[in-house]
């Protein structure tokens, strides 16, 4: 088993981060645009970018006024900052992290539960991380109700994989003090539960 950030800096190294581009695309979407549609301007941050992808993306809207990548893995950020020279990208753990501005939309896309405590950094993004009436915004494919992802942890040798249900990923987006949290799937068929998406309102 190796650690989550070990394997993904291989991934960048062989090219396998593109295909999560691909499969993550539709539902990071709609996760913008639920998290955009209302404001007329706003600042972003995608905690764990990977290769940078989205902020490329998000960049592209004329309301997004600034955006920040940040990812633990030194092969992803190096791989972002290639691609992308004219946003700002942070190779640092995400628990310890701190931006120097809070930001409008914290974004997240099949991160959260390679994180030992999820409820801890949830807390640390809360507290640190949004502007008040700022949105979190988190899309996750590995959950409790998604059985066809239950066997990811050891076909892809990840150490660390926290397997919850959607009420207990709601949970922890309350008791970190987030309000008006919701949660949907998006991109359900018949053997995949698509991906749960929660958010909240700091
Ligand atoms: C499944 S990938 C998703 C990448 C990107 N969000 C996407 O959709 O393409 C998970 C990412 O989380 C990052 N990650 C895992 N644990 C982390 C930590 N403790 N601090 C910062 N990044 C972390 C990994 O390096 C990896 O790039």
């Amino acid at each position: 088993m190796n650690t989550p950030i070990d394997v993904f800096s291989e991934w960048a190294q062989n090219g396998k981060d593109e295909g999560m581009e691909r499969h993550h695309y539709q539902s990071v979407m709609n996760m913008i645009n639920f998290a955009s549609s209302k404001l007329s301007k706003y600042s972003f941050i995608d905690a764990g970018c990977g290769n940078g992808w989205v902020i490329r993306k998000v960049t592209e809207d004329p309301k997004c006024s600034k955006a920040i990548g940040v990812d633990g893995s030194k092969n992803m950020i190096d791989k972002a900052k290639r691609l992308d020279v004219k946003n700002k990208y942070y190779c640092e753990d995400l628990l310890t992290w701190m931006p120097n501005e809070k930001a409008d939309i914290i974004h997240s896309m099949e991160v959260f539960y390679y994180f030992e405590n999820p409820g801890n950094l949830i807390k640390h993004i809360n507290n640190n991380w949004i502007k008040i009436g700022g949105r979190l915004i988190m899309g996750i494919d590995f959950y409790m109700e998604n059985k066809t992802s239950h066997s990811w942890q050891k076909e892809c040798g990840i150490s660390i994989m926290k397997l919850y249900s959607e009420i207990e990923w709601k949970n922890f987006f309350k008791n970190a003090g987030l309000s008006k949290v919701e949660s949907w799937r998006h991109g359900e068929s018949k053997d995949w539960g698509g991906t749960l998406i929660v958010t909240g309102v700091h």
